[in-house]
């Protein structure tokens, strides 16, 4: 592994990279899913050249990959402790904020990273521009119609919203198609059932999850949310996530007018 560029920071500590890799299911089910789909749809032609896993973390979907054949994929993260849990992967501590680390990827993979960017639409963007002819893109990300019980408790209990903000998947799939030819694109929902709020607060706040969500609540505040939380029939709240997952290849190098 290479030293880190100076001036990135390193929000997940080595106990919330732990924690994170305990508790991601949802990105681990969302990286093997990715994976299978690449496998159907674009295994067979594959060119050669630079394979990466963007905001890849531990690995999850360079791993995922690897066991449907692809060959490996480089890990591309700022956090050196979430790095430091890839085992048997190549790694690259990187800022992308800076822009991708290597010119002409053949294959540019990541999932549940990209919102995490300062510029979510401009890297996209980027990321497609770069692609060498042929060069495919996988992306999962979570997007903006997640959270709407949240949202829904955060408005009617008149409390801040303190989530991130996430992309709509509509500008999103602006971005792709303008440049990239469409091989998948779907919207995977997903309803996580959690005790409380509380808990599942605790839980990003576990995995080092909360960093960018804004300003936090006050015990007041909290407790406002709580109530005004919709509750499922099973008594606990639900948490909504809504997956853009997209499966794209670069034509001939200039993208959608070789359609
Ligand atoms: C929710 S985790 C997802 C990790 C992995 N892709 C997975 O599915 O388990 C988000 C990842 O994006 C990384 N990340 C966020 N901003 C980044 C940036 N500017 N440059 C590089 N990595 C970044 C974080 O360090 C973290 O590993």
């Amino acid at each position: 592994m290479t030293m880190p560029h100076p001036g990135i920071g390193c929000a997940m500590g080595p106990a919330e990279a732990r924690a994170y890799v305990r508790e991601a299911r949802l990105q681990r089910g969302v990286a093997r899913r990715l994976a299978a789909l690449w496998r159907g749809a674009l295994a067979n032609r594959l060119p050669s050249g630079p394979r990466l896993d963007l905001g890849g973390g531990a690995g999850a979907l360079a791993l995922a990959l690897a066991r449907k054949g692809c060959p490996p994929l480089e890990v591309v993260d700022r956090n050196v402790s979430l790095l430091r849990l890839a085992t048997g992967l190549q790694v690259r501590p990187w800022d992308l904020d800076r822009g991708l680390p290597v010119a002409e990827p053949a294959l540019l993979a990541s999932s549940f990273a990209l919102h995490w960017l300062a510029q979510p639409l401009e890297s996209l963007g980027q990321w497609c521009r770069a692609l060498r002819p042929g060069g495919q893109l996988l992306l999962a990300v979570p997007t903006s119609g997640s959270f709407t019980s949240w949202r829904q408790a955060a408005q009617r209990a008149n409390v801040p919203w303190t989530g991130l903000s996430l992309p709509s998947a509509q500008r999103l799939q602006g971005v792709l198609a303008d440049q990239l030819r469409l091989r998948h694109c779907c919207l995977l929902r997903r309803s996580q059932g959690w005790p409380s709020p509380l808990a599942f607060f605790r839980h990003l706040k576990r995995s080092g999850l909360t960093g960018g969500a804004g300003g936090r609540l006050g015990p007041a505040e909290l407790r406002r949310l709580d109530r005004c939380w919709p509750r499922r029939p099973q008594g606990n709240v639900a948490v909504e996530w809504e997956v853009l997952m997209i499966l794209a290849e670069r034509l001939n190098g200039c993208g959608a007018e070789s359609r």
